[in-house]
């Protein structure tokens, strides 16, 4: 039942299958007779040096996966240098994950309809240490996950609300989990009321889920730090495109004002690749952390994260590219290029 709450997507889940795909169709044009005798993969996000383009995505209830949970997470991002974005749904309480090692942390928020519940989480987050609010903006409900439904999957109780709201919400469906969100989540939150988000913290804001140019501008007309590219990993919207396909239109409608990443069916070193090469400043991963945590907790994400990076290395090195700012949009072929081979 976890593993399909992990791997499952919406739906018919065409875009879970995009996600991926979308990749294999583009293809890496390398230069040869480079010198590429060192190669740097290290970059930054949000001003906070890291040793790869890559994040932890934040996903939910680490401890289904793993008993240590997002703690063991957090412990192998240290670990490898990298930063991890800890969901609201955490199952382990943002102090405890913050204390147990020096992990640089984003806090992911879905906002509540208790807005006092979600203003409490950024500032315990805030409090605590996490550089960076992630607001994830294309879930006002759960997209329908049959595997869940199917399953009966129940979520376990969430130590962050533990006082303040009860995860109990009981339902004749099966799952409790899109009832509990259409319970909680404020389906009206909008983008006039990113001045209140604003008003509570004092942290940079990212919005998580943007999939086109037209939202890309209003996150700039908001006044936002970042931009995340994603689809909820093909778990919300079922049809909405592979993030990859949509990524440099966005790009091009940042025009360079705040950077943009993206996130869903990241699974190769080529992947990460192919993603800056289209104007991304970093990815970020969600299943495959989760599988690693699963298989062999903290490190198990070590090693998933450490074959991403051997893979970019390698990468690089055989396209020519010895820095990840000598990663070009000429480096790549897309279907909107020429035909492919
Ligand atoms: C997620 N994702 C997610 N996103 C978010 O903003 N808050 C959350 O709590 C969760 N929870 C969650 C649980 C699980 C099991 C998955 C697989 C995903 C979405 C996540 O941040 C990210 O967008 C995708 O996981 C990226 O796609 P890949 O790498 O899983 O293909």
């Amino acid at each position: 039942m976890y593993y399909d709450y992990y791997a499952g997507g919406a739906e018919d889940q065409y875009t879970l299958k995009e996600n991926v795909e979308a990749f294999h169709r583009i293809n890496i044009l390398p230069r040869v007779l480079v010198d590429v005798g060192k190669i740097d993969i290290s970059t930054s996000i949000l001003g906070y040096r890291t040793s790869a383009p890559l994040m932890i995505a934040p996903t939910g209830m680490h401890k289904l996966a793993h008993p240590e949970g997002e703690v063991a997470t957090a412990r192998a991002a240290a670990a490898c240098d990298t930063i991890m974005a800890v969901s609201f749904s955490s199952s382990c309480p943002l102090e405890e994950v913050a204390s147990s090692c020096n992990a640089i942390r984003f806090f992911q928020l879905y906002v509540y309809k208790r807005r006092d519940i979600s203003a409490l989480l950024v500032q315990r987050a805030e409090r605590s240490g996490f550089k960076a609010v992630i607001l994830t903006a294309d879930t006002p409900r759960l997209g329908r996950r049959e595997a869940d439904i199917k399953n009966k999957m129940i979520a376990p109780p969430l130590r962050n609300f533990d006082g303040l709201i009860s995860t109990d919400v009981v339902t004749d469906k099966g799952s409790n989990l899109a009832a509990y969100a259409s319970a909680t989540f404020d389906a009206s939150f909008c983008w006039k009321d990113i001045t209140w988000l604003k008003s509570i913290t004092n942290l940079p804001i990212l919005i998580k889920g943007v999939l086109t140019p037209e939202d890309a501008i209003k996150a700039l007309e908001v006044g936002v730090s970042g931009i995340i590219v994603s689809n909820h990993g093909a778990r919300q919207l079922d049809y909405s495109p592979a993030t990859i396909s949509v990524l440099e239109e966005v790009v091009e409608a940042v025009q360079g004002k705040i950077p943009v990443l993206l996130d869903g069916g990241v699974r190769r070193g080529t992947d990460i690749f192919k993603a800056l090469a289209l104007g991304a400043q970093a990815v970020m991963i969600g299943r495959p952390v989760l599988f690693g945590l699963a298989a062999n907790g903290e490190y198990g994400v070590k090693r998933v994260i450490n074959m991403l990076k051997e893979e970019l290395e390698l990468s690089m090195a055989l396209a020519g590219t010895c820095t990840v700012k000598d990663i070009t949009r000429g480096h790549v072929r897309t279907q909107h290029d020429r035909p492919l081979c």
